[in-house]
Parts: C-alpha cells; structure tokens; sequence
C-alpha cells in the first residue's frame, strides 16, 4: 500500500507514550534475534559475508558509535573532520546553536573558525594522496556511444582554468553565480570552481522554465550565469540558451541584469551559428575558459562562510534558497556518504539524481568526490533509447553502488524483468533509493530483480534543508524491512512529536522533528531569517520540524509518511501546491486554483488541479491545454498537472478558507469519505464537483 501526504492530516488523536525512554535508537529485534523467529517475512538481511566487510557490522557496533555521536557531538564529529584539510582548525566551541525560538535567533555553527576549503579537500587533497590517475568523473551522454571521463588531476585542472576565468570577471569570495546547465562535466566543474574561489553557487535545475529562472536571478543576483547552448534528452533537444536569454530579459526588467552569460556549445545538440547570441554579455566557454592556467589558489573559507544557495519549494508561491555553508556539510556528505553505501576505494558509483537537485550536489558532486571515488554523471533520460539503458550503464562501468528515486524504479518495473535480467548487473553491490517514500513492491522489485537479492537497499531519507541523510540503513549494519528508512545516521536524534509538540516514545505515529543540529543543517533562508525561524522552529518550539509524517515501529524502525503540508512529491521533485497554483490563475481566463497531490502510479505524487474560471469563460478542451501550458512555462514541463477538474465552486468555510480536505477526498475518488461537510458555506458545490470530476 503506497503511502500519501494525506496520511496524517487525518489521525485525529494520536497515542501519546509516557517520556523518558530517551533517545537510543531501539533495534529490538535484531538485537534479541527475535527477527528470524517472528515475523521473518518483514526482514531482509545482508549476507554474513556483507556484513563482516562493511564499515558497521552489527547493531551493536553501530549503537555503540551513535550514542557517542549524540552523547559526545563535538569528539566524535571533531575527530572525523581531523580527516580533512585545514588550514587553521576550529576554535574551543566544535558546535553551538539555539533551535529555541523562544530563546532568541536560531542559530546553528559547526566548525566555526576553522578555515578550509571544500574544493581542495575534494581535488587537491585526492591529488595528494595518491588518487590523481584515478577516474573522478565518467561522464556518459545521452546517445549511446558518447562518453569521456576525468581523472582526479584531470578534473582538479578544468577547475582551476574556470576558477581562474571567473577571478577575471570579477567575482569575488561571497559573490553569487547561477548554474544553469544539465548533466555535462562542466556543471560539477562550474560547482567546484565556485567553490575554490569562496563564490556562492545557485544551481538551478535545467528542466525549470525561464521566468523561475529570472525568479531566483532577481533573488540572489548573481554575477554571472553558466549555461550552455542545448542539450539532447532523449530524442528531443531543448534549447538551454534560449530559456537563459528570456530569463534574463525577464530579471532585467525587475531591476535585476547579469553582465556575463558563459556558455558552453554542446555541439552534439546545436552548433554555435545556430544559437542567438547577444554580443558583449555573451562568451563562449570553450573559447575563454582552456585559456586560462590549470592552477588556481584556493581561497580560505571560513567553516560557516556560505557554499551554496538551493531553491526549492515551500507553501508558498516564493521558492526558498535554502543555505548551505562549508565545514559541517562538508563534513557531514562525506561521512554519510562512506557510510550509508559502505564505501569503498574500489567501487565504483552511479547516482541518477541531477545536480540540479540536493541530491546531486551532496551525492554525485562533494559526498563522493571527498571520498575520492569514481562517479558516472549522466547526460540523459533513464529510458532512452528504451528502458534497458541504466542496466547498459552498470555493466559498462561496472557500477557496484547504485543510486536512484522510486520513481524510476516503479517505470522500469512496468517495462518488465526482461530488460534487466539481459545485463549481468553482477558488479552491484549497494543499491539506494531516494526523493520519497519506497513502496514495499517498488522495493522487492529493486531488491529481487536488479540486484538479484544480493544487494542491500540504503532507502535514504532526507531534504534539502537537511543537506545529507538523517535516516537512512547501513547496509551490514541490520536488517532491512522494505519500505522503512530505518534507523538514524550518526548524530541525528529525529523525534516523533503529536500536534501539541508532545514528544512520543515507541510505537507511534506522528510529525518528525530533529531535536539538535546535524552538520549540514542549513543555517538560513536567503534573505528571509524571520520565514526560516517561522516555517521550521516554530511550529514545535526547540525542534527542527521537517514537514513529514512519520511512525515507528515496535522494533524503532522509522517509516516516513509523506509530507503533511502544501508540498507534494512528483517523481522525487517537490513542488508547493501555491507556486501551481499562482500559476494558473496568472492565466487571464482562470479565477482562482486550488491544486492537491494525489496517488499515482509511477510518480508517488500527481498534480491535481481545480480551477474555476472567470464569470462567462466557457471550459473546453482548448482552454485546459492553455491551462496546462502556463503552469510549464511558469514552472518547468516536471510541474504539468496531471489532471484539470473544472470548479464553477470549491468548497469553502464561511471564513472563505477552501477545504484542501474535501478536494483531497474528491481528487483521489474518496467520494464515500467525505467526512463532515456541513460547516461549508454552500455544501452544494461539492456534488457539482462529483458531477464534473470526468468531464
Ligand atoms: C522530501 C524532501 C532528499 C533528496 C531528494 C528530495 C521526501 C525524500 C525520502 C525517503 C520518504 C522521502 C520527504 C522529504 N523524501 N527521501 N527516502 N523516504 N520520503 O529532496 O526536494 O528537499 O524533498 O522528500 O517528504 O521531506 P527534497
């Protein structure tokens, strides 16, 4: 049974659990081997033989290792950041933060006084150490046959000459510089290099349309932007460059212009006479950039001196640019990284995620990099030219830690076992699942067919905001039940709280909540402190509130819910229902929007939307389409709503407030579980909806 956001906002009294059992984490099961006995079916353990190689073996090894974590933060995270370069080291204090909103500002520092460089610890130090002739990046493109590679040496100089390029136009440590680009090499290049020169870099996802584009220029106003011309996906070609130039056109008049636009010509989707260009702002990178020297100082940071900026979704219509800073992510990603996959110097990994998202710049860019392995980076869609095409990759490469979201497991499962079962996949030896909850069948599907019950599964759960992995397994550490995150990663105390902020012990269901910072918390919103204090600490005073539902089970197994606010989960991308639906009604026909998640096959999450139109617009099959096409120009084509109900009403209190509840229920065809619908201030408008669902 798959899981959906609407999960909790219906559990009208949660149990409440007398306190004080703490907060070790309860392997109950595995510890006392009632597992095996009882209830064998819900266990999936690692081999012995996986088990006795891995970095945590046991449960036992484990607790032992968390509850220093959480008992002495500041020696067990100090003595792993000893790892890395500094330098100078930190100061007396390893952390200090307030999460209490009632006890002043939230802050959070790690490391604080500590000055490195994440950029070098990723290159210069695996230079160092041995790894120059070792392969850094695969890169595989999008059309079979197209691919390169970049050893640690290799990579450590493409950074340099665009570190060097940048220096050159101007900007400085603390500068801002948008990231508009797809999977080619160039975008964790233009990350890196960002990063040796203390810049800020904002990715944005090259699948947003141009006026997110200008949306998050106008936030942040960088001092330059990185593109390129085009890009394949699949079969198609989109033109990068064009969205660029209309986004910045579009900051340009909210008083927002960037001087230099560098562009790389991906010349296997268009050559540079074809893309339009304009003159004096705009600059071919391969005619500047191998200019430049292949060395470049590294510019000393300061452990909490900002790395990145990443937009994403909140319950509003404004994204958020969440805050990332240096030493505690860096610290954090790496370790979380080597752990959550059982990391080896000699596997080699293939994340699918874009570095457009957090998961491609905590795992595909600096987890990995830091720990010196070898990362595929892949231009194209999963499923081109047809669904057997990841499999093609893990035997080319010979992949051994697999990384990818339960939407693309749940497609190529429809395809069928045959695409698979053609490769020999025998080098898997992790398999990762990421972006929303696994349903069980996704899983054994994941665990049974590509990594023929050999390879545990880290279903990894996190956010943006949280930087790296809080729950997540460790693979030879227990046994696995499928569709369960597990246990918390060093460090991380999640807390289960009622509506009341009531911290509930054992079996429960409830809101997650972190008590304490973690390394790569975020430490701000852009700009806006006072949206940061109010969406994340206020909620539940002393605590991070993350958004999700969340229970646990009687042997402490963490099972994530799905969100319970106005953010749904389409395929891994979060989106807030208010951006749809500020969208829509920017349309000049469409009157007011009300947009939900509901269940869907392979995405997790659909979008649905209601719209009433404006006073005489007749609805028709034209003015749907148009519809539709205003939320992808305005968001990106990953936001199409999946379904346009048309609402001549929607439900609403007497106070106006529209009954999100109701719509839920009427989306998903709950129509029997409408609950109590007499407080709405015309009840009649809910069987017109009825009328209309299929029309
Ligand atoms: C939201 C965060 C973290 C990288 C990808 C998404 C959902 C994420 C899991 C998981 C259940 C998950 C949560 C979370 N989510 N991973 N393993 N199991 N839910 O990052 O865009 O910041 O979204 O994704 O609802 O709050 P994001």
């Amino acid at each position: 049974k798959m899981t959906t956001d609407n999960h909790l906002r219906h559990v009208e009294s949660l149990p409440v659990f007398p306190s004080g059992a703490g907060n070790i984490p309860r392997l109950n099961a595995v510890i006392l081997g009632e597992a095996l006995a009882s209830e064998e079916n819900d266990y999936v353990f690692p081999s012995d033989d996986f088990s006795r190689n891995a970095h945590v073996s046991s449960p036992s090894q484990y607790l032992e290792m968390y509850k220093r974590s959480v008992e002495d933060p500041a020696g067990f995270w100090s003595e792993i950041a000893s790892e890395f370069y500094w330098e100078k080291k930190w100061g007396d204090k390893v952390c200090s933060e307030n999460l209490d909103v009632g006890k002043g500002a939230v802050n959070i520092e790690w490391f604080k006084g500590g000055i490195t460089n994440i950029c070098y610890n990723c290159l210069d130090r695996n230079v160092e150490i041995g790894n120059g002739d070792k392969v850094a990046l695969y890169w595989e493109g999008n059309d079979l046959g197209s691919d390169d590679s970049l050893t640690y040496s290799q990579l450590l100089e493409k950074v340099c000459q665009l570190a060097n390029y940048l220096k050159d136009v101007g900007v400085k440590k603390g500068d801002a510089v948008i990231i508009y680009l797809p999977m080619l090499m160039e975008l964790p290049i233009a990350m890196l290099a960002c990063a040796r020169i203390g810049a800020i870099h904002s990715v944005v996802f090259a699948g947003f349309s141009s006026e997110s584009l200008a949306q998050r220029i106008v936030d942040c106003k960088p001092k330059v932007v990185l593109t390129c011309n085009a890009v394949k996906r699949g079969a198609k070609v989109i033109g990068l460059k064009d969205i660029v130039d209309a986004g910045l056109a579009e900051s340009t008049k909210n008083g927002v212009s960037v001087d230099v636009c560098l562009t790389y010509e991906n010349q296997t989707a268009l050559k540079r006479e074809n893309t339009k260009w304009t003159q004096g702002r705009d600059i071919w990178w391969q005619d500047v950039v191998p200019k430049y020297p292949s060395t470049c100082d590294v510019e000393w940071v300061d452990a909490e001196d900002p790395l990145f900026l990443l937009y994403t979704s909140g319950s509003t219509g404004k994204p958020k640019g969440v805050l990332h800073t240096t030493g505690g992510y860096m610290v954090y990603t790496a370790t979380t990284f080597k752990y959550a996959f059982d990391y080896k110097p000699s596997d080699i990994y293939w994340c699918t995620a874009d570095c457009g998202w957090i998961t491609g710049h905590s795992y595909v860019t600096y987890g990995p990099l830091l720990n010196g392995a070898s990362c595929i980076v892949f231009e194209g869609a999963p499923t081109y030219p047809d669904a057997s095409r990841c499999w093609d990759i893990v035997d080319k490469y010979k992949v051994s830690i697999f990384y990818t979201a339960p939407t693309l497991v749940r497609s190529l499962m429809r395809e069928g076992t045959q695409h698979v079962t053609r490769y020999s996949r025998k080098s898997l030896r992790v398999l990762g699942s990421v972006g929303e909850p696994i349903n069980p069948s996704a899983w054994r599907w994941f665990f049974n067919v590509v990594g023929d019950s050999r390879c545990p599964i880290s279903d990894t759960w996190w956010q943006t905001e949280t930087g790296g992995f809080m729950i997540t397994p460790l693979p030879g550490a227990w046994a696995q039940k499928p569709g369960s995150a597990t246990y918390p990663f060093f460090g991380v105390q999640p807390v289960i709280v009622d509506e009341k902020g009531n911290e509930l012990e054992g079996e429960c269901s409830g809101y997650l909540c972190v008590k304490h910072s973690w390394p790569s918390a975020f430490r701000t919103l852009f700009g806006d402190h006072e949206r940061y204090e109010t969406t994340y600490f206020k909620p539940f005073p002393g605590y991070y509130f993350t958004g999700d539902g969340c229970s646990r089970d009687k042997d402490g197994y963490y099972w994530l819910t799905g969100r319970v606010d106005d953010v749904i989960n389409v395929s891994g991308h979060r989106i807030g229902t208010a951006e749809v639906e500020s969208a829509l009604v920017s349309h000049p026909q469409c009157a007011e929007a009300a947009v939900v998640g509901v269940e869907h096959e392979v995405k997790g999450q659909g979008i649905y939307a209601f719209v009433t139109l404006v006073e005489g617009v007749p609805y028709s099959e034209d003015l749907r389409k148009s519809l539709v096409m205003a939320v992808r120009t305005q968001i990106g084509a990953f936001a199409t709503p999946d379904k346009i109900h048309w609402a001549p009403g929607l439900p609403k209190t007497r106070s106006g407030k529209i009954m999100r509840r109701i719509l839920r229920k009427i989306a998903s065809r709950q129509l029997d579980e409408l609950g109590d619908i007499s407080t709405l201030a015309e009840p009649a408008v809910v069987d017109q909806l009825i009328a209309l669902a299929d029309k």
